[in-house]
């Protein structure tokens, strides 16, 4: 910690806890105390920590070839675009390192399709993107602006939810319309029935590319490959990120053949995009979720949590709201949820706040019963402990 202080930069509010070794939903610290994990590398290790065949494919890949630029074909990168491609709408892949980094490719390919004249965005309200300059500009909260304006031009946010405002929206300047199925930082805020589906009539008809962002809501957790899948509305481009490679550093966009084309040689690159090892990993990544049947362990693991949640909702005023789909779970309160994420923590419990109010948990899809049981315990133990501490409105 005295490390930290002295040479790295403090843009991050950490706790004062260093991890040293995780497996599964455990994780320990450097005093050897073992922690809960309902909310694992914010959502990057979909898998749990160290998961087996992740594990295994990047020591097999690391002494192989550990990168090589993409002057060159890797057999890893085509494999998993097609598995991409195949479990999504049939499209191409580029492939980077971070949601920021996917989301950018993103912003490109809508200025491409608007040319020469549209390169208007549609985003929403409390929507998360990446702190890069065009995710930046595209997220739809004020607080992460400031300091760093003028942003890239051509954002217009409206509420999340509603279609009318999107339509009210479009000029003709308009390119397209980007949006996450589910909002994740924004706190675990779903899209209402018929929503997509009106964004994909909109997008149709005055030509805009529909984008969904998926760096959160992506690659299973769900309960299914991507989260547009419940209401079976396809994009025309979408973004991932975080769990894509089990833990591993990567990014990627999909994009419907012919969007994809207009991005020819030299129009974008990144130098460790698509690298054997993120490769390797993102293929044992599907591999897993496959061969242990981990969609529709995600649907289990959000109706356990549901049952939980429920529960303790019915004797504890301070939740506002449960919001959950498959294991991404937002328990709105009436109050601040930053002390609770603190007593969880002195409980060996790991979960996260957003939004000030939004108790947000992405659990690995590998966690077990027990372990939601045993977590779901201490969370009720500390929401009625805050509950009694704090006057909450009595109708709930
Ligand atoms: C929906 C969404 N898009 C983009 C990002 C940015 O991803 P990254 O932090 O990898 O740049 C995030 C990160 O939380 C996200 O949730």
């Amino acid at each position: 910690m005295e490390l930290f202080n002295g040479y790295v930069i403090g843009n991050y509010k950490r706790f004062p806890v260093c991890l040293v070794r995780g497996e599964g939903s455990y994780v320990w610290d450097a005093e050897g105390n073992r922690y809960l994990d309902f909310f694992p590398g914010w959502g990057c290790n979909l898998l749990g920590h160290c998961p087996r065949r992740v594990v295994e494919a990047v020591r097999e890949q690391v002494g192989e070839l550990i990168h090589v630029p993409n002057t060159w074909y890797m057999e890893a990168q085509g494999l998993l675009a097609q598995a991409l491609s195949e479990r999504s709408f049939g499209g191409q892949c580029f492939f980077c390192n971070s949601g920021a980094e996917a989301v950018e490719a993103a912003i490109k390919l809508a200025r491409l399709h608007g040319r020469p004249h549209r390169y208007k965005i549609i985003a929403m309200l409390h929507s998360f993107h990446g702190r890069t300059f065009g995710a930046l500009s595209a997220t739809g909260q004020p607080k992460y602006h400031q300091g760093f304006e003028p942003l890239l031009p051509g954002f217009r946010h409206v509420p999340f939810g509603d279609v009318q405002a999107v339509a009210d929206a479009i000029d003709e300047e308009t390119c397209a319309i980007l949006v996450e199925p589910i909002q994740g930082e924004g706190g675990i805020r779903i899209a209402p029935a018929g929503y997509l589906a009106g964004l994909r009539e909109l997008a149709d008809r005055h030509d805009l590319l529909l984008i969904f962002d998926e760096v959160q809501s992506g690659m299973g957790r769900t309960g299914r490959w991507f989260a547009y899948q419940h209401w079976d509305v396809a994009p025309d481009v979408m973004t991932l990120a975080k769990a894509l490679a089990g833990g591993l550093a990567a990014g990627a966009v999909i994009a419907r053949q012919e969007v994809a084309a207009k991005l020819q040689p030299g129009m974008h690159a990144a130098t460790f995009g698509g690298n054997p090892i993120a490769c390797r990993a993102a293929l044992a990544t599907i591999q897993t979720i496959e061969e242990e049947g981990l969609l529709e362990r995600a649907v289990a693991i959000g109706a356990r949590f549901r049952q939980h949640l429920e529960a303790v909702q019915r004797s504890c005023p301070l939740i506002r709201e449960l919001r959950i789909c498959g294991a991404m779970i937002g328990i709105e309160l009436h109050g601040d949820g930053t002390p609770i994420v603190q007593r969880c923590l002195e409980r060996r419990l790991l979960v996260n706040c957003t939004q000030q109010t939004v108790i947000r948990l992405l659990p690995a899809l590998t966690i077990t019963d027990e372990q939601i049981d045993a977590g779901c315990q201490i969370l009720a133990a500390v929401l009625h402990e805050a509950a009694a501490q704090t006057s909450v409105p009595s109708t709930h």
